[in-house]
C-alpha cells in the first residue's frame, strides 16, 4: 500500500487535491443521495434524540474541525456541546451525567491526550463514539462506534484532507441527530443533503483559486505575523488558517473572532501585519465589513477570503480578494477551509520549507 507524490511536488498539495474525491467518498458512507437523507450503515449504540450533551474533544487540526461542530450540532440539532482540546479536557475533571456522548476526532486515532480523554469519558459512563481516519487505531478500538472518514492515507504532517473530511461527516451527524430530534423537517434534510451533495463541485471550484494564492505567497513570505478573522464557523476556520501558516512557512499567525479584535489584536494593526479576513455573504458579512474598515484604517493591509456576491461589495481599495463559489451557509467552512489551506502551501512552497515534515512537529503525537 504504497502512497507516492504523483505529479505533486509535496504530499500537502496532492491531498489538498484530492479533496473532492475523498469527501465524495466519504459523504456516499452516511448520505443516501437518491432520497436526499442522512443514514449512518452501521449500528448506532445510542439515541440522538434522548442525548442531553455532547462532549468533544481532540488536538490540532481536529480541534477546530470540532469547534466548527459544536455550531453545527447547537444549531441543526438544539444538543448543548462542550469543545475543549484534550490535553486541557482530560484533566479539567468535567462532571458528566448519564445520556450524554462522548465524541473524538483523530485522524490517526492514536493521539495521546485524545486518547486519555476518551478513557475519562468511559469511566463516567459516557457513550464513546471517535470519527477516525483509521479505523484499526487505539481511538477506533475503545470506542463503541466508529465514525470512518475515507480520506486515505495522509502523508503530509499539516492535516488537510482529513479535517474536510471530519467536518463532512460531522455535518452528517448533526442532520442525522437534527432529524432524530425533530429540530429540523425532511424538507430541511433534503435542503442540507442537497448542499452536501454539491460539495465536491464546490471544492473543485475553490481550488481554481490557486493562481490568485500563489500571487500571494511573495508578499506574505515576507511579514512576521498574520491575523485571521472569522465569525461563526468562520472563526474556527480562523484558527486553522493561522494553525496551518504557522505549521509550514514558521511565520507567526494568530486566528481570532472578528468580533474580538476591538479586544486586543487592534493594537497590532500596522502596514506590516497582513490580515486575513475569511468572510463569505452571510448573514455575518456587514459586521465583518466594518472589522475589515476598522483595519484599514489603521493601514492594515487586507486579504479577504469571500464569495462572488461578497466580492462585489468590497469597495476597500487596499483589499486583495480571494473568490470561492457562492454555497449553502452550512457548507461554507467546508468549502472556506480550501483557500486557508491553500494559502498556508503556497507561502511555505514559495519559501522552499519542508512542506511534509515541518520542523519540530510529528503528524501523530503519541506522548503526553
Ligand atoms: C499533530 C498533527 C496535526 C493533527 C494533530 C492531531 O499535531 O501535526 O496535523 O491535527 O496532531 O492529530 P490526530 O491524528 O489526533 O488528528
Amino acid at each position: 500500500n504504497i502512497v507516492d507524490k504523483g505529479n505533486y511536488k509535496h504530499f500537502m498539495e496532492k491531498e489538498i487535491h484530492e479533496q473532492p474525491e475523498v469527501i465524495q467518498h466519504t459523504l456516499a458512507h452516511y448520505v443516501d443521495f437518491a432520497n436526499g437523507t442522512v443514514r449512518f450503515k452501521g449500528k448506532l449504540p445510542f439515541d440522538f434524540a434522548s442525548l442531553n450533551r455532547i462532549s468533544l474533544s481532540a488536538c490540532g487540526t481536529a480541534y477546530y474541525a470540532g469547534v466548527v461542530a459544536k455550531y453545527w450540532f447547537e444549531k441543526l440539532a438544539r444538543i448543548p456541546v462542550d469543545m475543549d482540546v484534550a490535553s486541557e479536557f482530560r484533566y479539567r475533571e468535567m462532571p458528566m451525567q448519564e445520556n450524554g456522548l462522548a465524541l473524538f476526532i483523530s485522524q490517526s486515532g492514536e493521539t495521546a491526550d485524545t486518547l486519555a480523554s476518551l478513557r475519562y469519558c468511559k469511566q463516567e459512563g459516557q457513550h464513546i463514539a471517535s470519527i477516525v481516519n483509521v479505523p484499526e487505531s487505539t481511538i477506533a478500538r475503545e470506542s463503541d462506534v466508529i465514525f470512518p472518514t475515507l480520506a486515505g492515507a495522509e502523508i503530509g504532517v499539516a492535516s488537510t484532507k482529513a479535517f474536510t473530511c471530519q467536518l463532512s461527516v460531522l455535518l452528517a451527524l448533526a442532520i442525522m441527530a437534527g432529524r432524530a430530534r425533530g429540530t429540523i423537517s425532511a424538507g430541511e434534510e433534503q435542503a442540507y443533503v442537497k448542499a452536501l451533495s454539491e460539495l465536491p463541485k464546490f471544492i473543485r471550484q475553490a481550488l481554481k483559486a490557486d493562481n490568485t494564492i500563489a500571487d500571494l505567497a511573495h508578499e506574505l513570505s515576507k511579514v512576521k505575523h498574520v491575523l485571521y478573522l472569522g465569525r461563526g464557523t468562520n472563526f474556527p476556520l480562523a484558527m486553522e488558517g493561522a494553525l496551518k501558516l504557522k505549521e509550514i512557512s514558521y511565520i507567526h499567525a494568530e486566528g481570532y473572532a472578528a468580533g474580538e479584535l476591538k479586544h486586543g489584536p487592534i493594537a497590532l494593526i500596522d502596514e506590516t501585519m497582513p490580515v486575513v479576513v475569511i468572510a463569505p455573504d452571510d448573514s455575518y458579512y456587514d459586521k465583518t465589513v466594518s472589522n475589515m474598515q476598522e483595519v484599514a484604517a489603521r493601514d492594515g493591509r487586507i486579504i479577504l477570503i469571500t464569495d462572488e456576491s461578497g466580492a462585489k461589495k468590497n469597495a476597500l481599495e487596499d483589499s486583495t480578494t480571494i473568490v470561492m463559489p457562492t454555497v449553502p451557509d452550512v457548507i461554507a467552512p467546508i468549502v472556506f477551509a480550501l483557500p486557508v489551506q491553500m494559502l498556508a502551501y503556497y507561502t511555505a512552497n514559495f519559501m522552499g520549507t519542508d512542506v511534509d515534515q515541518p520542523r519540530n512537529l510529528a503528524k501523530s503525537v503519541t506522548v503526553e
